[in-house]
């Protein structure tokens, strides 16, 4: 069916069109009805434009807009005129349309929930707006979100383009290589009993791409990974890959604080200093107790190790006797307010994460109160206050364990209580740059090495002997990029040597026969001249989160799934048909009670 079409967008009038015919196509946002006026406001996605039926209206416009519901989509033609109570929160405030004509071009059912300009009330339930995604998708704060999304895009092959790097595909459907995070399956119909494994990263095929001789490559690419969900993780998620030949890690570091800065720039106008501070693992486990520090507060973390030990206290005792047990604190500033609820939440906070306890000191109005007082006694107790500099009103928190589960839960701590120093002022970002991971860590559960990175990662060249005489002391050159308590990027250089690959995935506790069964494609391609390579992946939804200042991985991402992996609005994962079964040769066996287990797996590759 036919329908006016638009002249200008529903954000584009202003007073210097006032006198000019219009048509504005769009969807109806609210109507006021005053009987013989009736308000109502057209929206698109660049903004919001008041109409108005009045006693000059001509009657069919008039009969037309008493069947105006919310969501509806129509045409409405009139004359800009000026607004008699002007909205300065709206862009096309200044003026309104008095409508000639109007249309009707879709009706729409009662929506579940009200499309906001600002999100003034509380939003409807997530599980709402996810089965409804379509109508989420219009609200505007979501949309600008998808603005800065498609800046991002832009600027990253703008960028990129000029630096020299050719964008190639790589395949989705490829070889399963597990390491690091469960893969997603597709089963062959062609080949039975044989699957492809959806790309955690586009990582060996942009290594071989280094191996063609490409040079520098990037990619806007689309990853995938069966592992638990978090507030900043989904199973599908977007990078920025990059890769480059005969290259160092400053190389690295120049090149993506030069887009950093571009990208602050353009998308929010701020000038970043560049270059970001460089921090050690090691030293950002042991001020701040992550690899991924919230820089935009202080907050470090203690070492009490020496001091505790001389407590009456066993745990103290038998964590100071162990060759990495550690006793630290986080000296929380006016947090002897802190409630018995807050303090029980903050231990139940330190168990999730695997501390044994949560030990805590209050100072306050002069007096000293802890649960653990009486082991400590007085003069360690000053002790222990002169060590964290505590002031009256002060809180320390106290973990004892192994050095790095020790100081993560205090991490952990201290992102808990950290929000409460953060200004309010969302533009703060703190960038740093985590480096000098170690290569490899023991895993307790497997009974081996595994990669902290993944293993195609090199370690440092003077730490390769350590490879046969202490492993876990090797360092990686891997680094991370990091802002505001986010990873946002990864990266490392790789192995170019097939002996050394070889030596790596041994270590990893691949025989000879797997790691060729696996990556046999890689390792035969190392061995046609390999030249010095690496690179690094920004993780793309999380820098559309910084921008647009989310917290929430699912506002940046047009149809995301939830925590349990379901996408709402189109019901995926579904069960499919026999014949579709029986076509792949796959029978599904549901475990007896129809539940599937899941199990925790680390995010890599
Ligand atoms: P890595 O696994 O560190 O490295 O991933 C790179 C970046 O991707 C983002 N990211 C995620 N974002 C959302 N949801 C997820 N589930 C998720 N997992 C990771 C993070 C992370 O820093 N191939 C290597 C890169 C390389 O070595 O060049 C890789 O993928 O921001």
């Amino acid at each position: 069916m036919a329908f006016a079409k638009r002249t200008h967008t529903c954000g584009e009038l202003r007073p210097e069109h006032i006198g000019m015919r219009v048509v504005l196509n769009g969807w109806v946002h609210a109507i006021r009805s005053f009987g013989s006026v009736i308000f109502f406001d057209v929206r698109d996605r660049y903004g919001i434009t008041q109409a108005v039926v009045d006693e000059t209206c001509p009657p069919p416009a008039r009969d037309i807009a008493h069947r105006l519901r919310v969501e509806f989509v129509i045409a409405v033609e009139g004359i800009v005129r000026p607004r008699e109570n002007p909205n300065p929160r709206r862009a096309t405030g200044q003026i309104e349309i008095a409508v000639e004509r109007l249309s009707i071009i879709a009706e729409s059912e009662v929506p579940p929930f009200e499309i906001l300009e600002h999100d003034e009330k509380p939003l409807p339930s997530e599980e709402t707006r996810l089965r409804y995604r379509y109508l989420d998708l219009r609200r505007p704060t979501l949309q600008r979100n998808f603005i800065v999304r498609n800046m991002l895009y832009q600027l990253a092959h703008q960028y990129f383009f000029e630096h020299g790097f050719v964008e190639v595909e790589t395949p989705i459907l490829m070889k399963s290589t597990p390491e690091g995070a469960r893969d997603f399956l597709v089963p062959s119909r062609l080949h039975k009993g044989k699957f492809y494994a959806l790309p955690q990263s586009p990582q060996l095929y942009k290594q071989i791409l280094m191996i063609a001789g490409f040079d520098r490559y990037m990619q806007i690419a689309k990853c995938f990974r069966d592992e638990d969900l978090r507030a900043d993780r989904q199973p599908e998620f977007t990078q920025i890959d990059l890769e480059m030949s005969f290259i160092t890690p400053d190389d690295i570091f120049t090149l993506i604080e030069g887009f950093t800065a571009t990208v602050w720039r353009h998308v929010l106008g701020i000038e970043l200093q560049v270059p970001f501070p460089r921090i050690p693992w090691h030293e950002a486990l042991t001020r701040y107790g992550s690899d991924k520090p919230d820089l935009r507060y202080q907050l470090e973390l203690t070492d009490l190790t020496t001091l505790a030990a001389q407590a009456e206290l066993e745990i103290f005792r038998k964590t100071a006797a162990l060759p990495d047990g550690t006793i630290a604190a986080l000296c929380v500033p006016a947090g002897a307010s802190f409630t018995r609820k807050q303090l029980d939440e903050l231990t139940t906070l330190a168990k999730k994460h695997g501390a044994q306890g949560l030990a805590w000191i209050k100072w306050s109005d002069g007096t000293v109160s802890s649960p653990i007082g009486k082991y400590l006694g007085t003069t360690l107790t000053d002790q222990i206050r002169a060590r964290l500099n505590a002031a009256d009103g002060d809180l320390a928190l106290i973990v004892a364990d192994r050095w790095e589960r020790c100081l993560t839960v205090l991490g952990a701590l201290r992102s808990e209580v950290g929000r409460m120093f953060l200004n309010s002022n969302r533009s703060t970002f703190q960038f740093a740059w985590i480096v000098d991971f170690p290569l490899l860590e023991w895993d307790d559960q497997e009974q081996r090495y595994v990669a902290r990175h993944h293993p195609f990662t090199s370690p440092v060249e003077e730490d390769i002997p350590l490879l046969d005489t202490d492993p876990l002391r090797v360092r990686a050159q891997a680094y991370d990029l990091v802002c505001n308590g986010h990873e946002i990027g990864g990266g490392s250089i790789r192995i170019h040597r097939p002996d050394l690959q070889e030596r790596m995935l041994e270590l990893l506790g691949f025989t000879r026969h797997e790691a060729h069964q696996r990556f046999g494609f890689l390792l035969d391609a190392l061995r046609y001249g390999a030249p010095p390579h690496g690179g690094i992946a920004l993780g793309f939804d999380r820098w559309v989160m910084l921008l647009t200042g989310t917290d929430n991985i699912r506002d940046v991402i047009a149809f995301p799934k939830t925590t349990s992996g379901l996408s709402l609005m189109d019901g995926a994962p579904s069960e499919v048909s026999p014949e579709q079964l029986a076509e792949l040769g796959i029978a599904v066996h549901l475990p007896s009670d129809g539940k599937l287990v899941s199990g925790d797996t680390s995010s890599t590759c």
